[in-house]
């Protein structure tokens, strides 16, 4: 069983896709982590990452081992992961790594950008998880300032407006609603709310296909 969640930044997807996961017994990536990594390296390699090809070799060599992470959750990452994301080479060379993760028994949950589009497209059920970015900008400058990082929400704000119009822009994989993707707007209900309502949208999906949860 493949669930794919997408949708733009900081809009829950992530935590959703853990406790999804979880529920149902799946395996769980979060796929932000692979652009998120190979923004890290690039950097640390002195290298640009609006260079195509610098980024992708690193994207060709990445180790799934440094995924797990926190430091990959900083704010600047997320900034320069939007980046090194819009070269096809280096959403190429990370095709690979997600269909095997998506093949793994007894299924697996994916959450991104380009799920339900690209990487997965046949998933057994299909999440689009958005809020406004009021709402998202005030989860996301929460759960920074819980990690000590020093930023201001209207500096996360900024990000969220960036990123999203990059990510949606972007002529390789644009983050688009997929047509038989179900729509999750989390904007009024928090972390619970929008969790039981994920569930009763995968059962119920689940269900119209004629499969057991
Ligand atoms: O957690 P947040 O929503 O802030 O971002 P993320 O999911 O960690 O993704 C960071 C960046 O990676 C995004 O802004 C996208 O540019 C890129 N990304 C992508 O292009 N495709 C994916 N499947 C996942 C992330």
């Amino acid at each position: 069983m493949i669930i794919a969640i997408d949708g733009p930044a900081a809009c829950g997807k992530g935590t959703l896709g853990k406790r999804v996961a979880a529920h149902y017994g799946l395996a769980h990536l979060d796929t932000g982590t692979l652009y998120r990594a190979v923004a890290r390296e690039t950097l640390a390699r002195g290298a640009d990452p609006a260079d195509a090809g610098a980024a992708a070799s690193v994207a060709r060599i990445l180790d799934p081992a440094s995924l797990a992470d926190p430091g990959l959750r900083a704010q600047r990452l997320g900034e320069t992961a939007s980046v090194v994301a819009r070269h096809p080479e280096v959403r190429e060379a990370l095709l690979a790594y997600q269909r095997s993760f998506a093949r793994r028994k007894p299924g697996a949950v994916l959450d991104g950008r380009d799920i339900g589009t690209v990487i997965c497209p046949d998933a057994d059920v299909k999440l689009f998880v958005t809020a406004t970015p009021e709402e998202r900008a005030r989860r996301r400058f929460r759960e920074l300032t819980q990690t000590g990082s020093p930023v201001t929400e209207a500096e996360v704000f900024d990000d969220i407006r960036r990123r999203d119009e990059r990510d949606a822009n972007r002529a390789a994989a644009p983050l688009v609603r997929a047509e038989d993707a179900v729509l999750l707007d989390t904007t009024n209900l928090d972390i619970d709310a929008a969790f039981r309502a994920a569930i009763e949208l995968i059962d119920a999906a689940l269900a119209h296909a004629g499969q057991a949860v």
